[in-house]
């Protein structure tokens, strides 16, 4: 089986990195070389980090690197079983890219979306065999997260759906399945909660330090609301809240005030350094 992986950003890297050590040749496509170079070295130092903790051997990290090779020749996909997108969450981007690896891509090929807000359903619709569109959603920090939930769009056919499911289970991961809705069932339930976090932060109720002790200690999360935020993404969990909040038309889903300011003032956590806490 040959996996491709379209966007090397965070989840694109550790997507690679969990297929390669599953013993898969992988393919990471991306327009940009520095953001492959970076690809490499973040898979590289997880790599390490799993030698280190013995979690697993010297060689069967660089095994998983040689499975691994870049390039920024979309082209090159032609010859892969399945290829996940982690690229922009934008429907346009996502359905552009699909519409694309039909022409290429055999007929029989899977095409599977990490997206964490986009309706499969709408994606699905842009391929020409739209049975072999799913939705493969993975968590981050992806080597250490053991979900992958699995959306079926209403076009998904079963063999696809099993064929991705027992995949999941090869690369060491759980996967369980959910119809295609807004938000799916994890950032459904988990995306309001940390919205609601930024609310108490915006009311002045408590410090975003004792906000996230008190759900570390109060609900056993094993990081506060707010610090999972800066991981996620601000952005990210923006768009997760106006997906919802527009998706089902209903005010409970609506966007903190304060997490709109933060995005606007490009605070978006650990990748741009600064979020609810600083980043160096
Ligand atoms: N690569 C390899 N191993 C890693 C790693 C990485 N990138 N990051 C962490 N680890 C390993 C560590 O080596 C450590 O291994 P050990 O248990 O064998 O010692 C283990 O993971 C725990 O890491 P740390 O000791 O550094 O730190 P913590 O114990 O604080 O754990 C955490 C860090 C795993 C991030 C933990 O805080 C956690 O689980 N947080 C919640 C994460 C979460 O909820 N993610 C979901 C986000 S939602 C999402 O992604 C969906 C999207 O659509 C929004």
């Amino acid at each position: 089986m040959k996996i491709g992986v379209i966007g090397a950003g965070t989840m694109g890297s550790g997507i690679a990195q969990v297929a390669a050590l599953a013993g898969f040749n992988v393919l990471v496509q991306d327009l940009s070389e520095p953001a492959l170079e970076r690809a490499t070295r973040t898979i590289g130092d997880s790599l390490a980090r799993m030698v280190k903790k013995g979690a697993i051997e010297a060689s069967k990290a660089d095994e998983a690197q040689a499975l691994i090779s870049t390039t920024t020749v979309f082209d090159l996909l032609d010859d892969r079983d399945l290829v996940i997108e982690a690229i922009v969450e934008k429907l346009e981007a996502k359905a552009g890219l699909i519409r694309r690896l039909d022409a290429i891509c055999r007929a029989d090929a899977i095409f599977a979306s990490n997206t964490s807000s986009i309706s499969l359903t709408e994606l699905a619709a842009a391929s020409a065999h739209p049975g072999r569109v799913i939705g493969m959603h993975f968590f981050n920090p992806v080597p250490v997260m053991q979900l992958v939930e699995i959306i079926r769009a209403l076009q998904t056919t079963d063999a696809v759906a099993a064929k991705v499911t027992a995949l999941t289970e090869a690369m060491g991961k759980t996967p369980r399945v959910s119809k295609d809705s807004y938000g799916f069932i994890v950032n459904r339930l988990m995306a309001p909660q940390i919205n609601e976090a930024i609310n108490c932060v915006h009311e002045g109720l408590a410090t975003v330090a004792d906000i996230d002790t008190m759900m570390k200690l109060g609900a056993n999360h094993p990081m506060g609301p707010l610090a999972l935020a800066d991981l996620i993404g601000l952005d990210v969990v923006l768009n997760i809240m106006e997906t919802l909040y527009q998706g089902f038309d209903d005010p409970k889903y609506r966007p903190s005030p304060l997490l709109k300011q933060m995005v606007a003032a490009g605070y978006l956590g650990r990748k741009t350094g600064k979020g609810f806490s600083e980043y160096r």
